[in-house]
């Protein structure tokens, strides 16, 4: 009898959100939890009317530039928080994802009734993330207990944290309202998943959802688990970037795969540490050093920060064949291909994504392995493998310098 007594709060939020579901004839995933850690997850926020990006971080209560980060509109222009952006923009929102009484929501948005709100108006300028039955269980709303003018109410988001993997992969799940139309091969079409993942993640029995329904979409992201960070990681989905180190730092993920790439924010806050000692090379900066034995790429890696410090270290590889000599904005002039030493460097192109939905976003290229037309010829410098990557070639790593 205690037991059960006991056990009540943690089974009734459960069962309320079980039972009621086929009620409200909308689907979603529950991650059941027992543990207090908490995971980065996003929402998909389809704007119900024209919204200033300041507006949609207050709705939410999440901080601006964290809003800017996820959908990687660029951090430099302070003033881009007063953007409006357009009725139907889908807007990420990065939410905390902790575990309340034994499953994966957030109960941290506040939402402060005004008049003539009602639960389904609530619902609707949350974009539906979060419907009218929600709402009134969680705040007890009522026949008897209406809905006041000034009230509070708790906005219970839903998110999954699926230990941040998939296959695998590193992910942060993403919550997204299925709208009217949509099916699951056009939803994993639009976010590059796949039916039988979202079916498996979603725990759908069969292939078929309906306009309201609530997915969870894995978005693969950049870790920094495997960088050797000091005292520091960084999950980044792809297609956004992070700001660390007081943000004197930018990390993009999804320039060309699912690599972290770091470099100096230009944000206008103070920041020293940028350049890696014994070097004029900044952190995401490369040079190429070809000679007549091969290839010779220094990369200025982030390392990590604490208590103001910013780490980085000078990283270099070598190729048997250099990486293309042309295009590359900072380039000093190259001598012809039979000059011994051409130091070729070639800067960061550090890219600014776009302020504005729906224009092209271009993400960073701060890393050193190429694209085919980054590189459009390899240069013949005694190299026998012409057509062949520099990437494929990689021959040895070594780490330099470490924390200086
Ligand atoms: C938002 O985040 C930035 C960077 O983490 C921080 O400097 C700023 O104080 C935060 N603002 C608010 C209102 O929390
Ligand atoms: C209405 O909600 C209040 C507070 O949650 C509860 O005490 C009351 O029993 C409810 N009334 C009905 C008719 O459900
Ligand atoms: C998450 O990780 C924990 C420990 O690493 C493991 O016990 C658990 O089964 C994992 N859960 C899932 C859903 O993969
Ligand atoms: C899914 O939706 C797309 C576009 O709306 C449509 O072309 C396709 O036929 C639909 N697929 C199924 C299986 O209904
Ligand atoms: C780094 O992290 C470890 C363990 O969390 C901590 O003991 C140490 O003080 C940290 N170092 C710095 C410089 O913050
Ligand atoms: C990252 O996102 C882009 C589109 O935003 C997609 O084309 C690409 O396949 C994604 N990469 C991975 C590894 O999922
Ligand atoms: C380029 O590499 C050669 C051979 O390793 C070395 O002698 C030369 O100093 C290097 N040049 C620069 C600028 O590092
Ligand atoms: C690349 O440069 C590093 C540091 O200058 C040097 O130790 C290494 O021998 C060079 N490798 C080649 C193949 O030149
Ligand atoms: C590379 O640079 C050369 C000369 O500067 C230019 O003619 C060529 O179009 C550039 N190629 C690309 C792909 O930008
Ligand atoms: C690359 O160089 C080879 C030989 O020098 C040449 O035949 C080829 O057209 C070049 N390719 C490009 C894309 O410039």
């Amino acid at each position: 009898m205690r037991n059960l007594v006991q056990l009540l709060p943690l089974v009734l939020p459960i069962l309320s959100f079980f039972i009621l579901t086929p009620l409200i004839h909308a689907k979603s995933v529950i991650e059941p939890c027992s543990s207090s850690d908490a995971c980065t997850s996003l929402l998909s926020y389809i704007l119900p009317w024209d919204s200033k990006i300041s507006e949609i971080a207050s709705r939410f209560q999440v901080n601006i530039s964290n809003i800017l980060a996820a959908n990687s509109f660029n951090p430099e222009i302070p003033s881009l928080g007063n953007q409006i952006l357009r009725a139907n923009t889908h807007v990420k929102v990065p939410i905390s994802c902790p575990c309340v009484d034994g499953i994966r929501r957030s109960m941290s948005t506040t939402y402060r009734v005004q008049e003539a709100d009602t639960a389904e108006s609530v619902s609707h300028g949350y974009g539906g993330i979060v419907s009218a039955e929600q709402i009134t269980i969680v705040n007890g709303i009522n026949a008897s207990n209406p809905l006041l003018n000034r009230q509070s109410l708790v906005i219970p988001l839903p998110c999954t944290c699926f230990n941040n993997s998939n296959h695998g992969v590193t992910t942060v799940y993403m919550s997204y309202v299925v709208q009217s139309g949509e099916n699951l091969s056009s939803i994993g079409l639009e976010f590059g998943t796949t039916v039988m993942d979202l079916e498996a993640i979603n725990g759908l029995g069969q292939p078929v959802i309906d306009q309201g329904d609530i997915l969870a979409i894995p978005i693969s992201a950049c870790s920094s688990k495997n960088l050797n960070w000091y005292n520091e990681s960084l999950i980044v989905p792809n297609g956004s970037y992070a700001l660390t180190a007081n943000n004197c730092i930018k990390c993009n993920c999804g320039t060309s795969d699912l690599n972290l790439q770091c470099f100096p924010s230009g944000i206008a806050v103070p920041c020293s540490h940028l350049q890696c000692k014994g070097s004029n090379l900044f952190i995401g900066d490369a040079y190429v050093n070809q000679t007549a034995a091969g290839c010779n790429v220094s990369t200025c890696m982030y390392r990590g920060h604490s208590s103001g410090k910013i780490f980085r270290s000078l990283s270099s590889s070598s190729y048997v064949q250099c990486p293309g000599k042309q295009n590359y904005s900072a380039a000093s002039p190259l001598g012809s291909p039979s000059s011994p030493n051409p130091l070729i460097p070639f800067k960061t192109v550090t890219p600014s994504p776009s302020p504005f939905p729906g224009s092209t976003r271009t993400m960073g290229t701060a890393s050193f392995c190429p694209t085919s037309t980054q590189y459009s010829n390899m240069s013949n410098n005694g190299g026998v493998l012409g057509k062949a990557s520099c990437c494929n070639l990689l021959l040895l790593a070594l780490v330099l310098y470490y924390f200086l």
